[in-house]
């Protein structure tokens, strides 16, 4: 084990498992358990294989749909990869609550991406300024051969600017740029334009007349996209008049609920160990739903945390309002998503998800992304505060103890009938389960 090893990404995938599985107490059944996770269809798991490297297997999280999505009046079967036992139902159970509601009404407000060029230059910043709108077209004309394509579909680049940084670090300058990629995350494309800015940058530099033979030098530190997308922005929505609520199953009126809600929601907003609780609500349903159609959540959830924070204190990213009775309950979240490119139509499951949802576009499952987060999120806070979160959870999580404990199928419905009304513990389950099997000895 305390050793380095050279070329293992250069092995074959049998030699691969080979040395790891020799590491263990039983190498032949832990081959054998890889192994047993591989595709049938050797074509699809070398596709799998070649999403990554050093691939030895793969690793099953449930796929799963919610369906009653309503969204700005259209219904969708959401599907939803995640490995938590109530998320699913959660979404559902919200999802076919607002259905009758109206739905999520849901609105794309921008959907701006950044990508930077960070470079230390000892240059005359007046200077680079004044020859900016030069350099400026060259960058876009220079670049056309990345851009034509995605400028027909209507995206490309829409601004660069020269952001002085001096004030942070010596000597560092920041070409900002914006772009829109339509449907495509457009991770490629940016990091592609940026790379060809540096080299287009450096060399504008290094023979412009307007800077002297000692300002030549450009020092590009690093070219990348920004994953904080504060202008790539969505907005989700659920409202009624107070009375539609309707009842809560432990006995709260529309007025006791909307009381507790709303003081739920301002927690969230001002304290910050509540924030990030109630903000994971939201991203169980947007990553779920993420990771179903082939896109990167940690993207996703880099920038909606970074967003949460943007007026220095980590928040909500939910809002509540009622005004003239009536419930108004709305997610604000960047967030940038792709249908086109990347794993979305190479990983079979994710383009089944894009096809599933009509082959949405880019801004549609954005927005389709966002009602699965205030769904989850509306359930969780609405469970919260009425009968608490502890027992639906372990009821959903009463398969996965009982089969922690090995229990048949014939054990398994005994104890969902024993515990349709009774309190789900791993004791509980355990003791249960040694009467059942004494009984029978
Ligand atoms: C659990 O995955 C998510 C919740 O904790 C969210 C919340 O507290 O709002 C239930």
């Amino acid at each position: 084990m305390n050793q380095i090893i050279s070329g293992f990404s250069k092995l074959s995938k049998d030699d691969k498992i080979k040395l790891v599985t020799s590491k263990l107490s039983d190498p032949s059944s832990a081959e054998n358990l890889l192994k047993s996770y591989w595709h049938r269809y050797p074509e699809v798991q070398k596709l799998l294989d070649e999403f990554s490297e050093n691939t030895l297997t793969n690793y099953f999280i449930p796929y799963g749909v919610a369906p009653n999505f309503l969204i700005n009046g259209k219904f969708y079967f959401v599907p939803m990869v995640i490995e938590e036992s109530s998320v699913i139902a959660a979404a559902a159970n919200a999802a076919k609550y607002w259905a009758s509601r109206g739905g999520f009404h849901a609105q794309i407000i921008s959907s701006v991406k950044i990508g930077q060029v960070h470079f230390i230059w000892k240059g005359d910043y007046n200077k680079l300024n004044s020859v900016f709108n030069e350099l400026k077209f060259r960058l876009k004309d220079e670049t056309q051969h990345i851009t034509a394509n995605m400028i027909k579909r209507g995206g490309g680049i829409l601004d660069i600017q020269l952001v002085d940084m001096r004030h942070e670090i010596e000597d560092y300058f920041q070409l900002k740029a914006t772009f829109e990629t339509v449907d495509s995350m457009g991770a490629n494309f940016i990091n592609s334009c940026l790379e060809d800015f540096a080299q287009i940058l450096k060399d504008f530099i290094a023979n412009h007349p307007a800077f002297d033979e000692n300002e030549r030098d450009c020092r590009i530190i690093m070219s990348i996209l920004s994953n904080y997308t504060p202008e790539c922005l969505v907005k989700c929505w659920v409202e009624c008049d107070l009375p539609e609520l309707g009842m809560f199953e432990d006995g709260d009126t529309p007025e006791s609920f909307t009381w507790k809600f709303e003081r739920a929601i301002r927690i969230a907003q001002v304290d910050v160990n509540r924030a990030v609780t109630h903000n994971k609500g939201i991203f169980n349903g947007i990553d779920a739903v993420v990771i179903a159609t082939g896109n990167d959540f940690r993207a996703v959830e880099a920038c909606g945390h970074a967003y949460a924070s943007r007026d220095g204190k980590y928040r909500s990213l939910t809002t509540f309002s009622r005004t003239n009775n009536r419930f108004y309950y709305c997610l604000t979240i960047p967030m940038a998503l792709g249908t086109v490119g990347g794993l979305t139509s190479l990983h079979p499951l994710s383009k089944f998800s894009l096809e599933l949802l009509g082959n949405p576009s880019a801004k549609e499952l954005i927005m389709i992304a966002a009602a699965a987060g205030l769904a989850n999120n509306f359930g969780a806070v609405t469970t919260l505060v009425t009968k608490g979160i502890q027992k639906g959870h372990m009821k959903m999580h009463l398969l996965n103890i009982l089969n922690h404990f090995e229990a048949t199928e014939e054990e398994k419905n005994k104890a969902i009938e024993y515990f349709k009304t009774r309190k789900v513990s791993f004791n509980a389950v355990r003791q249960l389960l040694n009467e059942i099997r004494d009984n029978r000895a």
